[in-house]
């Protein structure tokens, strides 16, 4: 029997990356296509553990480029998308705008024309699954938690990008009966993230004894989640969610950006043998994110009743486990941050 041809794009980003690893290796039935641009975000080092594997496939290419996804689409007529490629930096949205109206709007359009045209209205066993922000409802204050019904109120280029993207998705739905899911998850963290949001960042400057550069007065808060716990969510909602349906998705662990960087400065300072309290000599309080949202929280609480899904480690487990992942691989992020990151980081941090 013909194998299931699943595609996934942005399969060398960093949550990608956990996608493809957990459907290449759980699904021996289906061929996962990787679907990639590789811009300074993508890395095929992330999954040099399987890409020998026979059921995976890597295709190099950009979804803004419309003849070539309808040509792709067309060629290996998939018969289900996990949407994930996309410019994902809120200070890179902040600097150019316009890319990510570019790669996260018109990207997902594309594909949802293409997915359109394949099926032609054969709609059984096709799914479009889009991966989506809760930084699409915007910011909330001390109290509350998204819901899948709260208002959607983008405040960053990226989150209004993402925003658009989701209402395309439904609308295509609505419009042309396409079958979709989405899901807008919090804050992830784990292995192979590019060094530059926060927790990765903090790690490589900790490790490197560089400042640690906290926005505003470090007060703001988000909601973590272990990236593997976010895969496994996404395995069960493309598998077992309704059709047409949106999942949030978080870690139930909200943290002020102060208190999560002492927090892995302790952590360090243990696993560096430094002294108690060395590492957190290194914050240093730097000018705010223009238009910085406040706090995000995710109610979880329909995944988690409809599909039983939970997170599967604490955050103290989780954050452990990431750190000792970049303290072994260390070549990794030498070179991730070669080259064109020194730029980035220049432009965005020195004289901030
Ligand atoms: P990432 O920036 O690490 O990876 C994005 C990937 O997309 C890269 O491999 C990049 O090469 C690829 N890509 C970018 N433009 C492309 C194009 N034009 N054509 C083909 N590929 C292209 O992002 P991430 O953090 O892994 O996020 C993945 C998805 O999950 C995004 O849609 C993001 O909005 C969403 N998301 C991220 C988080 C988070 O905390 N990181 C939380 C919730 C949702
Ligand atoms: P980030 O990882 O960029 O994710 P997002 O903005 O999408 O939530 O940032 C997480 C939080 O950390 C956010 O409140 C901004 C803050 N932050 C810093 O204080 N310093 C930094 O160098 C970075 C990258 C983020």
């Amino acid at each position: 029997m013909e194998r299931k041809k699943i595609l996934i794009t942005g399969g060398a980003g960093f949550i990608g990356s956990h996608v493809v690893r957990r459907f290449v290796n759980n699904y021996p039935d289906y061929q996962v296509f990787n679907l990639d641009k590789l811009t300074y975000a993508g890395n095929l080092e992330n999954l040099k553990d399987i890409e020998k594997k026979e059921n995976y496939t890597f295709i190099k290419g950009d979804i803004t480029d419309a003849d070539f996804i309808t040509h792709l689409f067309q060629e290996i007529k998939f018969d289900g998308i996990i949407h994930l490629a996309a410019e994902s930096h809120v200070d890179r949205s902040i600097s150019n705008p316009l890319e990510f109206v570019v790669t996260n709007v018109l990207g997902t359009v594309n594909l949802l024309n293409a997915a359109r045209l394949i099926w032609n209205g054969q709609y059984t066993d096709r799914l479009f699954y889009h991966v989506s922000t809760d930084e699409v409802y915007g910011e909330l204050g001390d109290h509350g938690k998204f819901t899948e019904t709260t208002p959607y109120s983008p405040n960053s280029p990226y989150s209004a990008s993402k925003a658009s993207s989701d209402h395309f998705v439904r609308a295509y739905h609505h419009t042309y009966g396409l079958p979709v899911k989405i899901s807008n998850c919090s804050n992830n963290y784990g292995s192979h993230h590019f060094p530059e949001k926060l927790i990765p960042l903090m790690i490589n400057n900790i490790m490197n004894n560089n400042p640690l550069p906290v926005y505003g007065k470090g007060e703001n808060v988000r909601d973590w989640l272990f990236v593997e716990d976010h895969a496994r969510a996404i395995d069960m909602i493309f598998h077992m969610g309704r059709m047409g349906e949106t999942y949030n998705i978080g870690g139930n662990n909200e943290w002020k950006n102060i208190e999560l960087v002492i927090f892995l400065c302790r952590l360090m300072d243990r696993k560096l043998s430094r002294q108690e309290g060395e590492s957190e000599k290194l914050i240093t309080f730097v000018t705010d994110r223009a238009g910085h949202d406040f706090r995000y929280a995710i109610d979880s609480g329909k995944l988690m009743s409809e599909l039983q899904w939970q997170p599967s480690v604490t955050f103290e487990q989780g954050l452990e486990k990431t750190v000792d992942w970049y303290l072994s691989n260390q070549d990794w992020l030498n070179n991730v941050t070669s080259g064109a990151y020194q730029k980035y980081y220049q432009s965005m941090y020195i004289n901030r």
